[in-house]
């Protein structure tokens, strides 16, 4: 994962003819974090100055997402181990920039075990970084043959295939910071999303800094889940070192849905929540 981040990211940039001492992409470096990225919720579709969306997406990749893969990464270590059973699992990453949960997911998984990923993002630049950063995970064999990755902006219009009773993680890593984001549209779509791929157990890991005004969407977005069936797991905020970046408090939580077993019952179907 280092050596694709600092062949497809740094040497990008690094080699990109505007960049400078001073700059990035012909942009100040230390404006960059601020004026381009806007912390991480730009609209990366729009253009600034002379950057383009893909530059901003770019620059997102370098300047956020290195610290959000050893988040990620050292949190779906520890769900992994804690559920060793997991199979051929489905991820749904909702705002998923340049496949962030995407790289962090197959690092711990490894590559011996297929799963199925889908990315969403409203920003065609950040899906065209993902598909990219994909396709070369895949050639660096991050990837089992059989793992799958589909990109798009609306999750009303994934076809997730017939259902299926294995996991489904659904990430939500620094989305909900987001302006756009209408937390009651969000959780419909989740639970919409969960249901059509199948009965399986589901669980939705929320993460974002510790932040008071990044995090203020969390209680809506957990209550909604949980009015939909969801369990609270965990609901922490870790100072988390374990990264080359400063320490930062991010806040994670963890929900989960038991898998269903359906009843064929005469005329009718009942689904219930295993024991
Ligand atoms: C802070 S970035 C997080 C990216 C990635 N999840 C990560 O952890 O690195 C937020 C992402 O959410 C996307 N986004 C913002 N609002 C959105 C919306 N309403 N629907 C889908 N994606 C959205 C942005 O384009 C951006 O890629």
């Amino acid at each position: 994962m280092t050596q694709l981040i600092s062949s497809e990211i740094d040497q990008r940039i690094e080699n990109d003819h505007r960049t400078t001492a001073a700059t990035f992409l012909g942009w100040p470096r230390n404006e960059i974090f601020r004026d381009v990225i806007g912390g991480g919720q730009a609209d990366f579709n729009a253009s600034i100055g002379h950057l383009s969306g893909d530059d901003r997406a770019l620059l997102y990749a370098k300047y956020n997402q290195g610290r959000h893969l050893d988040e990620l990464r050292h949190a779906f270590a520890r769900l992994l181990g804690d559920h060793g059973n997991i199979a051929r699992p489905t991820v749904v990453d909702l705002g998923c920039g340049p496949f962030t949960a995407g790289l962090s997911f197959a690092a711990s998984l490894g590559p011996q075990e297929p799963f199925r990923y889908f990315g969403v993002d409203r920003a065609t630049s950040m899906l065209s970084l993902g598909a990219l950063l994909a396709e070369r995970a895949r050639e660096y064999g991050a990837f089992h043959p059989q793992t799958t990755c589909w990109f798009g902006d609306d999750l009303g219009r994934v076809d997730f295939g017939p259902a299926r009773g294995e996991w489904t993680l659904v990430v939500a890593s620094y989305l909900l910071a987001s302006p756009t984001i209408d937390v009651g549209l969000l959780v419909a779509s989740i639970l919409t999303a969960v249901s059509s791929i199948g009965p399986g157990p589901a669980a939705v890991f929320y993460t974002n800094s510790a932040n008071r005004n990044a995090d203020a969407k969390y209680p809506t977005f957990r209550d909604a889940l949980m009015q939909g069936g969801f369990e609270l797991a965990v609901d922490d905020v870790e100072r988390f070192a374990d990264t080359n970046k400063s320490p930062k408090d991010v806040h994670y939580a963890l929900l989960y849905r038991p898998a269903k077993t359906t009843i064929q019952m005469k005329g009718r179907t009942n689904e219930v929540a295993k024991a």
